[in-house]
């Protein structure tokens, strides 16, 4: 059963000097338990998307379903994160992380055992009574992640959210996010502009072109790359075909200046 469907979604921003038509006749669906991409050239409307499904705004067409209901009406909880941590400073890592539960009034004795253990799963355990400002951003989205978990969201949005990271960095944080995925056996949608992330972290790929925003093709990850952290995929001799692929259709007009160049260059 799809957990997640948008059907013919559309969406329009509005202005006091006309309109743009940032999302047109997007239909989609997501199994439970499923990891998806949303790539596609800037301005596309990816973030629309996920605003949309954030419930940050309504579509301006179209009907969603969370969980077979209407997504306006349902109370389940959907987790964000973007590529910006919007820690507070003045609190620290564990009041950070508790601020949601306890905005929500959902303070059991359990929660901070919980965000103990999440703490633990990202390897933060010894930060608790820390500032983010004596973290690294690396660590800052580690505690961002435990921030969105804890809240134990139906389906979890994220939005580039290590694009501001170092490479190094970056590879560490996919491997553990697609683990905790697993784990807790969640639903998420990643948009990325770096389709290797893409490729390692999904079982499915939404290109999308712009102007307006459409669905322009989907490709299925190869089974044998699924079951693999990120940072192998990249390694399996599956990866260069799909990339190459999709890579195609993102560069139809590819200039010389880009033929032969090799994956990681591209990723960089
Ligand atoms: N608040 C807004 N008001 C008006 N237009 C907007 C607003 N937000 C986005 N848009 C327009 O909607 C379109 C889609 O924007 P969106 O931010 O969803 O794209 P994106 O694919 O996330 O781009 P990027 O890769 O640069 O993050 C763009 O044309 C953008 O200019
Ligand atoms: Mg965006």
């Amino acid at each position: 059963m799809a957990f997640l469907t948008l059907d013919n979604v559309s969406h329009y921003y509005f202005s006091t000097t006309g309109y743009t038509k940032a999302l047109e006749d997007i239909s989609l669906s997501i199994d439970e338990g499923e990891f998806v991409s949303i790539i596609g050239p800037s301005g596309c409307g990816k973030s629309t998307i996920l605003s949309i499904i954030a419930r940050l705004m309504q579509q301006t067409e179209g009907h969603i379903k969370l969980k077979n209901e209407p997504l306006a009406d349902s109370s389940l909880n959907i987790g964000y994160m973007l590529q910006q941590d919007y820690l507070f400073p003045w609190k620290t890592v564990m009041d950070n992380i508790l601020l949601g539960p306890k905005i929500n009034g959902q303070i059991t004795d359990q929660t901070k055992i919980h965000a103990r253990q999440l703490l633990a799963d990202v390897n933060m355990a010894e930060t608790e009574n820390d500032f983010p400002s004596e973290l690294s951003g690396g660590m800052r989205q580690r505690i961002a992640l435990v921030r969105t978990l804890i809240t134990n969201p139906e389906i979890l949005l994220f939005d580039e959210p290590f694009s501001a990271l170092d490479y190094v960095t970056k590879l560490k944080l996919e491997n553990l996010v697609a683990k905790l995925m697993e784990t807790y056996n969640k639903t998420a949608i990643l948009v990325t502009h770096d389709l290797g992330e893409a490729i390692s972290m999904s079982d499915r790929i939404f290109l999308m072109e712009t102007a307006p925003g459409r669905i322009a093709k989907t490709f299925e990850v190869p089974e044998e790359l699924r079951n693999e952290a990120p940072f192998f995929v990249r390694r399996h001799p599956k990866y260069q075909p799909i990339f190459d692929k999709i890579w195609k259709h993102l560069n139809d007009d590819m200039s010389d200046e880009n033929k032969g160049v090799t994956t990681d260059e591209r990723n960089n």
